[in-house]
């Protein structure tokens, strides 16, 4: 019995103990609420920050104009398409910050400039590979749903994407280098053609890149090269690693000594190249000698721009399979052939993908040219 009376008032203090908590929990949050209501007036409101009236209402269906049947995928189609332009402008964002970074005649190694640049590079890589991953949502709407509101979109077209375009000539590819370039601003409004026009008559990220590289200072320092003067013979570093170079290849691929020579050497920077062969000798060093701490930065921004490429062809590749499953082999809503079209941008729009011809070049880590001590420490943190 003892026991039992025991048990019910132990069961009584709990359920009192819970109620004051319920009371105290009351009283916090009627607090809570009358401070927000008083935030609310004053403050910054979550949906007039962000606009949202406007994202929210700018999804009109062609579907649903008059004498038209809803056409219930249209609005993922249109939600994917603006989420898109938003990444898109994020990117731009980015990108335009790093642009103005390398475009200062000279970026000290101990700025936090390169670290900056970096860490928004490869946010520009992270932000591509969910803009990949997007596709798979789009696939959940099969080609009869497509068909649904398909021919209302004439002539509308991602084709006409300026953000996208404007990325492509930021990132430099440049107007020779396109596929089907001929009508490749043909159905843009004249006002959306002349911002394509005039992006393409600045530098773009790649050439502010090959002049970043060109300005790499340790070869011509007669300090770290024992023997080099700069009217003397080549360099004692590329007699050295030609040698290793040459050794290292097999017979039948010999051949690449002659293009060793042309990309590394030429005096003249080749037109359809993006980078000169002063950028590339410094690109190849980077990546050679890239476990020392000051080449660490160079190497991680050369190595991000080439996630930056291929995230794109990922892109560009996802996009054409989904395309010839929507829509076989039938035109674009843009004008273009379709398929065949944006397999010829896949196969030939690699904006850095000389950065992964550098490959061809290298050599095993334990044949490389040993360093002289004191450049040794030029590329430490200091004694
Ligand atoms: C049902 C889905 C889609 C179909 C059938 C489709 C179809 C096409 C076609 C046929 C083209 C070639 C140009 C033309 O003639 O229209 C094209 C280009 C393009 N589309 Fe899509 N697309 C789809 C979804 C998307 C999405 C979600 C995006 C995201 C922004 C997008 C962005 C682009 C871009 C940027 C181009 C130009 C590519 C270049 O010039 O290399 N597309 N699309």
């Amino acid at each position: 019995m003892r026991n039992c009376f025991y048990k019910q008032s132990q069961h009584y203090s709990c359920f009192f103990s819970s109620l004051n908590y319920l009371i105290n929990r009351a009283k916090i949050y009627s607090r809570l609420h009358s401070e927000n209501l008083s935030i609310m007036k004053d403050g910054v409101y979550y949906s007039e920050y962000l606009q949202l009236d406007k994202i929210l209402n700018a999804q009109e269906l062609e579907s649903d104009k008059a004498g038209r049947e809803h056409a219930h995928d249209e609005m993922l189609f249109i939600v994917i398409h603006q989420s898109y332009e938003l990444w898109f402008k994020q990117i731009l964002y980015e990108v335009s910050s790093v642009m103005d970074i390398l475009a200062q005649p000279n970026i000290s190694d101990n700025s936090p400039d390169l670290f900056v640049a970096h860490h928004r590079l490869k946010r520009v890589a992270t932000i591509l590979t969910i803009l990949v991953d997007k596709i798979n949502i789009l696939e959940t709407m099969t080609p009869l749903d497509f068909l649904d509101f398909r021919n209302m979109l004439r002539p509308a077209s991602g084709f006409q994407s300026i953000q996208f375009k404007l990325l492509e000539a930021h990132l430099g590819l440049r107007m020779n280098q396109r596929f089907g370039k001929e009508y490749y601003t043909s159905q843009l409004k004249p006002e959306d053609k002349k911002i394509i026009e005039d992006v393409e008559k600045k530098k773009p990220l790649i050439d502010l890149v090959n002049e970043w590289l060109e300005r790499m200072p340790f070869f011509d320092d007669s300090n770290f090269w024992e023997g080099w003067k700069s009217d003397g013979p080549e360099h004692p570093f590329w007699q050295k690693y030609r040698e290793a170079y040459t050794s290292s290849l097999q017979e039948v691929e010999k051949f690449n000594l002659k293009r060793f020579e042309e990309l590394f050497f030429s005096k003249e920077k080749n037109k359809d190249w993006n980078l000169s062969s002063d950028a590339r000798r410094a690109a190849l060093f980077i990546v050679l000698y890239r476990d020392y701490p000051l080449l660490q930065m160079p190497f991680q921004i050369i190595n991000t721009l080439l996630e930056i490429d291929n995230t794109i062809s990922t892109w560009r590749f996802r996009h054409v399979n989904m395309v010839h499953r929507m829509i076989g082999m039938r035109t674009g809503t843009g004008g273009s052939t379709g398929k065949d079209y944006l397999q010829g941008a896949l196969n030939s729009h690699h904006i850095f993908k000389e950065f992964a011809e550098l490959t061809t070049f290298m050599i095993e880590r334990n044949k490389l040219p040993k360093l002289s001590p004191a450049l040794c420490v030029r590329l430490g943190f200091g004694k």
